[in-house]
């Protein structure tokens, strides 16, 4: 099949669904790529990278449209592009079908299929391709060097000859995609972090990425993230109240609000009010990143930059992605070539557009000359809800409680007897065997041992202790090596092998754990 990716034409845009790279993945699976002239100039990817990398260069959009059986684009298109849009030809694009709710229907009347990139669903298997996820990464990063290009101060803290300057102090609401990557970026510049988020099991995450996570005095019944989607639900009005409290207790002392909070489907909660403004000290920043829905400032324009009267800036652009077009394009690009790769199982060129697939059935919102939007929750959601249904758990008395542990034991106890049974009898049948020698039983019962207790050591230990675990192999190794050593010089060649063997394994043992350790460790260390 034919891919084409035209030239944005939404004012200012510079991303593109198609780069060199991606075009090459692309034809491995079988597909011809084609690249309107200019589409990838302001993301840094000229006609020439195209066409070294085998894509056919065309020279106008409508060509292009012409041409392509598959359509991959970043923005909704528009009124021109949806007249160019055809039976049988297949659109991957950024669509928002709620807003864009004709649009859909005409794609879905002419017999098109349109696969919106912002409805892929938020499950493991599809993170490769979330559009969403790789676009919100983006801004949350460049929400923050947005911040520092407007904040007239470090990040971090200094002292030097000239004087001590203290670090930046930057709060982000909301710790879904766009947030955590904002955390990242903030923390790795140096500032004092601190992170809030309706969903608590993000506290972990936060406080693993070095942020503080800000907790609420408030007791609320926790949000399940695998039932929700990844996403938030709604919290109740006294929540809310709490957590103003708490925003407007830290207004005074932050520098830099990064605002990331959202529902999906929902105009973005007030969280930052005009007196948490208000009591900000001058040359403060807030970056609204929900400023498309609203914003979680009220104060916030969307697409401008605004600097109130007691001097705090407030940006509400709405293009992050667009701003570090050659990031953008690389992640989209590949985005969408993670797609093709599902809808090419045969990798033969042939698109199989499975909708019993749960993520290709989720994206599409228009198919086979009907509007499938929106689509059936995916089976992932209706699992976590099953898991979730209240399993009435059974309060046992001190008595069954005992009952149940003394059985459980009797039961491992039963099965380890029958192991060290058949253990013992297979022994004993080697041990039969005509013409044994006495000293192969003797090496042969000892290494049946070690191989027992080495297993029931090694399985008992948590994956988290694994790495001193690596340390002790260590030890193990060398004592190999030490007796590998007192054999080698043996006058049988068949012993001086197998140690000379021993030694080597044992080193290869020996020197690849420090390397890994090394490795592991050097992850923790700040350079
Ligand atoms: P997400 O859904 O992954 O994260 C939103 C987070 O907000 C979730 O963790 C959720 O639990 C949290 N949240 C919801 N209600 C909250 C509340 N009342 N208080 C605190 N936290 C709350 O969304 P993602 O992908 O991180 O995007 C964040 C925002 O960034 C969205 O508004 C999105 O539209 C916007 N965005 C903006 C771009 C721009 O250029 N301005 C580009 C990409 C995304």
């Amino acid at each position: 099949m034919k891919i084409g990716t035209p030239k944005e034409v939404f004012e200012g845009e510079r991303r593109v669904a198609m780069t060199p790279d991606s075009a090459a993945q692309l034809q491995k699976l079988g597909h011809e790529c084609l690249i309107e002239t200019g589409a990838g100039n302001a993301s840094g990817f000229d006609d020439a990278a195209y066409k070294a990398a085998g894509v056919e260069v065309v020279k106008t959009a409508a060509a292009l449209w012409k041409a392509a059986d598959v359509v991959a684009k970043v923005r909704v298109p528009d009124t021109a592009e949806m007249k160019r849009l055809r039976e049988g030809q297949t659109l991957i694009s950024f669509f928002s079908p709620v807003a864009d709710e004709k649009k859909m229907e005409a794609a879905a009347k002419k017999g098109a299929t349109v696969i919106a990139m912002e409805m892929i669903p938020r499950i493991s298997r599809a993170q490769k391709m979330d559009a969403l996820s790789s676009m919100a990464n983006i801004a949350g990063y460049r929400a923050v060097i947005e911040a520092g290009n407007n904040f007239g101060r470090f990040f971090t803290g200094q002292i030097t000859a000239a004087g001590k300057v203290p670090p930046a102090k930057v709060l982000v609401i909301g710790a879904g995609v766009a947030g955590l990557a904002a955390i990242g970026t903030s923390t790795s510049l140096g500032a004092i972090t601190l992170a809030f988020d309706v969903r608590p099991e993000v506290a972990e995450q936060v406080e693993s990425m070095g942020a503080e996570f800000v907790y609420l005095d408030f007791e609320e019944e926790q949000q399940d993230g695998a039932v929700t989607g990844g996403y938030a639900s709604v919290s109740s009005p006294e929540f809310r109240e709490a957590q103003l409290a708490k925003f407007r207790e830290l207004a005074p002392e932050v520098d830099i609000v990064i605002c990331t909070a959202l529902i999906p489907n929902r105009e973005a909660p007030e969280l930052w009010t005009a007196d948490m403004v208000a009591s900000m000290k001058a040359g403060s920043v807030i970056v609204d990143l929900a400023a498309e829905k609203g914003g979680n400032c009220k104060q916030t324009v969307m697409d401008e930059k605004i600097v109130t009267e007691n001097g705090v800036t407030i940006i509400g652009y709405t293009d992050f992605p667009s701003r570090m077009g050659a990031q953008a394009s690389t992640l989209y690009a590949t985005n969408i070539r993670h797609l093709m790769t599902d809808l090419t199982p045969e990798k033969d060129g042939v698109i199989d557009h499975n909708m019993e697939d749960d993520v290709i059935r989720g994206a599409t919102i228009a198919h086979a000359e009907a509007v499938t939007f929106p689509p059936p929750p995916p089976k992932i959601n209706a699992i976590a809800q099953q898991k979730n249904k209240p399993a009435a758990p059974k309060e046992l008395t001190p008595e069954e409680k005992r009952a149940a542990e003394v059985a459980a034991f009797k039961a491992q106890t039963k099965n380890q007897m029958m192991l060290l049974g058949a253990g013992g009898a297979l022994i004993l049948g080697i041990g039969l065997i005509p013409g044994m020698p006495a000293s192969f039983m003797q090496h042969f019962i000892v290494f049946v041992l070690s191989v027992f207790i080495g297993f029931q050591v090694i399985w008992n230990v948590a994956h988290s202790l694994h790495t001193p675990l690596m340390a002790v192999t260590n030890a193990i190794s060398s004592i190999i090596i030490l007796g590998a050593l007192i054999q080698v010089g043996s006058s049988s060649w068949l012993i001086t092998l197998l140690a000379g063997l021993g030694i080597f394994m044992a080193s290869v043992n020996i020197f690849g754990g420090f390397l890994v350790t090394r490795r592991m460790l050097a992850m923790f260390q700040k350079s």
